[in-house]
């Protein structure tokens, strides 16, 4: 049991900036029994604004600030859609930056009112079309930019220092946190800083670590499963494939990548959430799901740490909804879930 006050614990914070980096690491004890490997997550909801990309945000600022791309006062503009502008918007509050975020017309209440708390303009975009369509949401940031000179856009899909982050912060947490017994690593990709700075970080401290990207095979996304596949194993046609793969996805850094349907991830956050008492956000899910069945082949007294983007409150009116999973052919899992 935790004793009150943890001696470690019990200290005052000189700015919000503070909270962001060494999140905790907890053990699964209840799905991992029998199995020889034991699994971790690691918790990076726990970051002030709830998710991982906190750790970025205020990296990619810094090192914008520092190499005179982002000037004093400057509009930050963002097209990432919950989680990286919420942290973008965060960090340009505490350093003196406004935001502006391009956003999907169905972008949640809950994430659009966050947003609007912090003072976030925000104007509409899509990515339900193609790149080059003038509504894209990347169509929309390209013109605003034009537009404006005190405009600012990150792009963490290629700038480096979203990598860095994880390679100065994430990396350095799991090695201590595990006292260097990590054996694996697992992350769920969009923009790849996650995993390849991460995974940069520890295969230089392991080198015989396995370092494993995950992605949902989504039928609106019928190129992800190939195209992770092909690019990954250098097959034909994988140049035509690799633009769809941010550039910050470090392939150099990853051993393998999974792919796991939606619908086998949703069924398997309500298990974790019955076991564990683990409430995540769906990636993170994914990531503790491929963590699990890697654990049932793994040798006895290997560490598997799965990576948490975020917390289950931002999924409660859509995948962890009982009415959102009837109405997009996903009843089965309401059946077994939502009866008592
Ligand atoms: C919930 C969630 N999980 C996973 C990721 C993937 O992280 P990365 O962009 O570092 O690959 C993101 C990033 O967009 C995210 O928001």
């Amino acid at each position: 049991m935790t004793s009150y006050p943890d001696a470690a614990l019990s200290r005052t914070y000189d700015s919000v900036l503070e909270l962001i980096g060494n999140t905790p690491l907890v053990r699964l004890n209840v799905l991992t029994r029998g199995l020889p490997a034991s699994v971790y997550v690691k918790l990076d909801h726990f970051n002030i604004g709830g998710s991982s990309k906190d750790r970025i945000a205020v990296n990619i600022l810094r090192e914008a600030v520092a190499n005179g791309e982002l000037q004093g006062g400057a509009r930050i503009i963002e097209t990432g859609q919950g989680n990286t502008s919420i942290a973008l918007a965060l960090a340009g509050v505490l350093t003196g930056h406004p935001s502006t975020v391009i956003a999907k017309p169905d972008l949640s209440p809950g994430k659009l009112n966050l947003l609007r708390l912090l003072g976030v303009d925000v104007i509409p975009g899509r990515f339900d079309v193609d790149k080059d369509d003038p509504e894209h949401a990347w169509s929309v940031a390209e013109r605003e930019v034009a537009a404006h000179d005190d405009l600012w856009w990150s792009r963490q899909q290629s700038v480096r220092s979203n990598p860095a982050a994880h390679y100065a912060s994430t990396g350095p947490e799991l090695w201590h946190q595990t006292e260097g017994r990590i054996t694996h690593f697992i992350a769920a990709i969009a923009t790849g800083g996650t995993v390849s700075g991460t995974g940069r970080f520890l295969r230089e401290r392991t080198p015989g670590i396995q370092v494993i990207g995950t992605t949902f095979d989504l039928p609106e996304r019928p190129w992800a499963d190939a195209a992770l596949n092909k690019v990954f194993h250098r097959a034909p046609g994988h140049e035509e494939l690799e633009q769809d793969w941010a550039d910050n996805v470090d392939l150099e850094q990853l051993d393998a990548l999974e792919a796991r349907t939606k619908g086998e991830v949703i069924d398997f956050a309500f298990r974790l959430a019955r076991t564990e008492g683990l409430l995540l956000g769906l990636s993170s899910v994914l990531s503790i799901k491929v963590a699990l069945e890697r654990a049932e082949s793994a040798n006895p007294g290997d560490v598997i740490v799965a990576f948490s983007a975020d917390h289950a409150r931002d999924y409660t009116a859509a995948e962890y909804d009982e009415q959102w999973l009837r109405t997009h052919d996903f009843g089965d899992i309401a059946d077994r879930w939502f009866t008592n």
